[in-house]
């Protein structure tokens, strides 16, 4: 049978107990977990003992046992300086977005991967979900034609809770935008190419905690095409839709859910070729939907079998940092944006 990838995990409690060890480094077949490390000790035994690892009682003895690759969900701040550190001891990294909390920062967690000689990859996991792969498919087959429109929307409820880091743009950057924003604008960037421009609103509507509860961004892509981004933390979970527009001169994939974390929600296009005159009636056919119904697929699972056959083919992942260097650089241009009040042009 063929080497699997050893893996280590630093910030076991969060969304690596809950989603990232259970659904992928324990699912993916080119993959296997050794050891966890968390700061929060009782966490660490629990998550080593649900899953029957080894548990490591500092990042350093973790990156002292026999692990080729390290998966990090820990807080955004730490990011930087835990990405360095596993560089530093020639590990693979995949680093839970944002790649650290600036430009600068993503800059030189990538610069010091390339010295080590190690990969480093974005874990912009969304982009696995099996509706969103088929909607690239169907773009890059030419079928929307021209791409004008797009908006990706992802938005929960997250009240004050004390102590949360999200809450507090010293430890994660900044609120909704950041967080949930940033797999609105990757996604956006996947399906239409590089956004140039970008104006930004945020706001503390309903929340009042440091970071802000609510952000739209308007951007503007290279090829011309538009697209809006709506990210609050004060609408409730089932309000909503986490909706997916994406509009071109020759039809449209409307989806709704599909952003998220669980294979979910539904797609549909409306592909009318080019061959559609002026219609001064405007006719709007519901009929003509063709429902995109892939085979679900696990975004996990995905992301770490891609990442870790990255590692095995020795070549770039589809889901490399340079994707979280886009992010933060956008991101960077919408924050400039809130708060100059000016539309800002994207580094
Ligand atoms: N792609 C996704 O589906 C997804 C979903 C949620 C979170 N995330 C990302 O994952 C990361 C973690 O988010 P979360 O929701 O799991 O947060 P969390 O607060 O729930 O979990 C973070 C874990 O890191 C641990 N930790 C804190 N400081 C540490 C340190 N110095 N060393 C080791 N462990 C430490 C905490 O004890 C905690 O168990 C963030 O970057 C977040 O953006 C991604």
């Amino acid at each position: 049978m063929a080497k699997k990838i050893q893996w280590g995990v630093i910030g076991s409690g969060g969304i690596a107990r809950r989603r990232t060890i259970p659904e992928g480094i324990l699912k993916a077949d080119n993959a296997k977990l050794s050891v966890v490390y968390d700061i929060n000790e009782q966490v660490n035994a629990e998550v080593a003992n649900e899953f029957g690892v080894r548990q490591a009682n500092s990042v350093e003895a973790l990156l002292e046992a026999d692990v080729d690759a390290v998966y990090i969900a820990t807080p955004a701040n730490l990011h930087h300086d835990h990405v360095l550190t596993c560089a530093e001891a020639g590990k693979n990294i995949l680093c839970e977005k944002p790649l650290g909390m600036t430009i600068a920062e993503a800059e030189e967690m990538i610069e010091s991967c390339k010295t080590a000689h190690v990969k480093l990859g974005c874990a912009f996991m969304m982009r696995f979900v099996a509706q969103h792969v088929e909607a690239l498919r169907l773009i890059n087959e030419g079928r929307l034609g021209k791409p004008t429109y797009g908006r990706a929307q992802l938005s929960c409820w997250y009240p004050p809770i004390k102590g949360a880091w999200r809450q507090d743009p010293v430890t994660g950057g900044g609120g909704s935008l950041i967080d949930m924003g940033g797999h609105c604008i990757d996604l956006l960037e996947m399906f239409f190419g590089k956004v140039s421009r970008v104006s930004c609103f945020i706001n503390n509507t309903v929340h009042d905690y440091e970071s802000e509860d609510s952000a739209t961004a308007l951007l503007r892509f290279e090829n011309g095409a538009l697209a809006t981004v709506d990210t609050f933390f004060c609408i409730p979970d089932a309000s909503s839709r986490n909706v997916l527009e994406l509009y071109g001169s020759q039809g449209s994939i409307l989806a709704k859910g599909t952003i998220g974390q669980g294979p979910a929600g539904q797609m549909v296009a409306f592909l009318e070729g080019d061959n559609k005159g002026y219609d001064a009636k405007q006719t709007r056919g519901e009929d003509a939907a063709i429902t995109i119904a892939p085979e679900p697929a696990n975004t996990y699972r995905a992301e770490i079998k891609e990442f870790t056959q990255a590692i095995i083919e020795d070549r770039e992942s589809v889901i490399s940092a340079e994707l979280g260097l886009r992010s933060q650089r956008v991101l960077a241009a919408c924050y400039e944006s809130a708060r100059s009040g000016k539309a800002v042009e994207v580094a």
